[in-house]
């Protein structure tokens, strides 16, 4: 059964291109640049009509948190407008939506695992946008599932995994905030998720859906104790591993303000489909070795 997915080389997309292959059921089809461009408006819907696909999964978005704010109209255009039109499309064409979000639709004052009822807050471009696609999301396709994600990592594309592993090619330290917390996600634990869930529901199964579930690693860290289990796992296979020094965030200002505490609660995505991610330090690991190995 034809899946079609926005994007191509995203962290998510390139995941569910390689985990794809455990399901014999699916074809994956993506609708990507410069064909299909979420700034141009009816691009994506274009895409989903020509294809006709079973089911969709919107994994692309304007993810740069920091420039978001500098260009918040484009965010707008592709994380919330192309977000609706693409859930409008599904909608006429009979497809169900798996549509990805994020832990930064919350404000993070809290101390306590997030739920999904919480208020949410955005600080920034990039997460308010992305809270206005997830309105429009319901708002247009009511038969949706809508999975907020955190602190995304992969072999693939730019993420915070790759970037300490290459300054510790030429630092002997890093400084990296210690007091932002959140729930650090392989992207590749996410597309088992994804891909799980789709073929239930192509099986028939839609128990669940039109709702919201955070789905992201297991377990909580801060971006200092990612770093220095990077820089663990790099120095048991020989690398190149600086020392990670803890910092604040005011010590390293960003145009973005980002939530001080993002750790989502992921109990409701347990009950109802029986599925959890796995925790990120072993997750974690694996993707470093990966990374290593690769050279
Ligand atoms: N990264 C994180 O830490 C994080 C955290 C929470 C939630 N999320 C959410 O998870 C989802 C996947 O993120 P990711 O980490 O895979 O992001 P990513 O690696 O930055 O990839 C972004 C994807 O969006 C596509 N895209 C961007 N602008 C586009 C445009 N104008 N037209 C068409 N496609 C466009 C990119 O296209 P190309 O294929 O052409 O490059 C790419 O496939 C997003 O919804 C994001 O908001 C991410």
């Amino acid at each position: 059964m034809r899946i079609l997915v926005t994007g191509h080389d995203g962290q998510v997309a390139r995941s569910l291109a390689e985990r794809a292959s455990d399901h014999s059921t699916l074809e994956l089809i993506f609708a990507a640049r410069p064909d299909c461009d979420l700034s141009v408006p009816g691009s994506a819907a274009a895409a989903i009509e020509a294809a006709r696909p079973a089911l969709v999964v919107n994994a692309a978005a304007y993810t740069a948190v920091d420039k978001a704010e500098q260009e918040p109209d484009l965010a707008r255009r592709i994380n919330a407008e192309a977000a609706g039109e693409i859930a409008e499309a599904a909608a006429a064409v009979g497809a169900p939506l798996i549509h990805i979000s994020t832990d930064y639709v919350f404000g993070g004052t809290g101390r306590a695992p997030m739920t999904e009822d919480e208020p949410i807050a955005p600080l920034g471009a990039y997460g308010w946008t992305k809270a206005e696609g997830e309105e429009l999301v319901r708002a247009a396709q009511p038969d949706h599932l809508i999975l907020r994600t955190a602190w995304v990592y992969s072999p693939f594309g730019a993420n915070f995994v790759k970037t300490m592993l290459r300054l510790a090619r030429d630092r002997e330290e890093i400084g990296v905030v210690d007091d932002q917390r959140g729930s650090p996600t392989n992207a590749l634990d996410l597309a088992d998720l994804i891909l799980a869930l789709a073929a239930r529901r192509l099986g028939g199964d839609s128990s669940g859906w039109g709702a919201t579930y955070h789905a992201a690693g297991a377990g909580e860290a801060s971006w200092a104790e990612v770093a220095a289990d990077v820089m663990r796992v790099a120095a048991a296979n020989g690398a190149p591993a600086a020392t990670i020094r803890s910092i604040a965030t005011s010590d390293f200002p960003t145009p973005a303000r980002r939530p001080a505490w993002s750790v989502l609660d992921m109990g409701k995505l347990e009950e109802t489909f029986d599925w959890r991610l796995p925790e990120w330090r072993p997750s974690l690991a694996r993707v470093v070795t990966r990374l290593l190995d690769e050279g």
